[in-house]
């Protein structure tokens, strides 16, 4: 199976499992999108209205930052992934729960899996508890860490979410100042896989 079809395939075991939380208040479920190649993997938090409606993520206003933002380092938003930890809209567009956050879990693991990413950009502070837990935003932004996911090694580049930037310039300067690093975290991820893959290999 290729990547496309395997990604189908994770679709339609969610769609078809009763068990995940918050389906009754939501439209439609909301699956990630984008290059199934891309080596950057950006998670939100969950849907909102406009994607609840369109069934896609991101393409209400936060997410037209996030595309004009991805556009200054000369990146395409299809040349991306872009996905949620929670993939149905929390009613009146609360705050996800743990337990909701934990019951998707599987399927964004799968996901990010299938996906192989070299970076996770994480949107705001529920995305980044789920690889970092216990750090704070504010501290962290725009600093990559290495972390071991599931067995591999993968570079978490912790963000605010697109939608606190709109409120406040603030945020929304350090929120483009830490975009504009990620082509340079992305080579040295990259550049350090390919160092670990030689060590690897002079072990042999
Ligand atoms: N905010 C998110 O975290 N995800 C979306 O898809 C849209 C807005």
């Amino acid at each position: 199976m290729d990547k496309v079809e395997e990604l189908q395939k994770l679709k339609k075991e969610m769609e078809e499992d009763k068990s995940l939380p918050l389906r009754e208040g939501a439209t439609q479920l909301v699956f990630g999108e984008g290059n199934p190649d891309a080596e950057i993997y950006c998670a939100g938090e969950a849907p909102g209205y406009h994607e609840d409606q369109q069934g896609r993520p991101f393409v209400g206003q936060a997410g037209q930052l996030l595309n004009r933002t991805l556009g200054t380092i000369g990146l395409k938003r299809e040349d991306v992934y872009i996905s949620n930890v929670v993939r149905f809209r929390p009613p009146s567009n609360r705050d996800p729960q743990p337990t909701e956050i934990a019951a998707f879990q599987p399927y964004v693991d799968r996901e990010i899996k299938i996906i192989d990413p070299k970076v996770i950009v994480t949107l705001g502070r529920f995305s980044m508890n789920k690889f970092l837990p216990g750090e704070m935003i504010s501290r962290v932004h725009g600093r990559p860490r290495k972390v071991t996911w599931h067995g591999c090694g993968v570079t978490i580049v912790p963000m605010y979410h697109p939608a606190a930037a709109l409120r406040s310039p603030q945020v929304m300067q350090e929120f483009q100042e830490d975009f504009k690093k990620l082509p340079q975290i992305l080579d040295e991820a990259k550049k350090e896989e390919r160092e670990e893959k030689r060590e690897q290999m002079n072990l042999l």
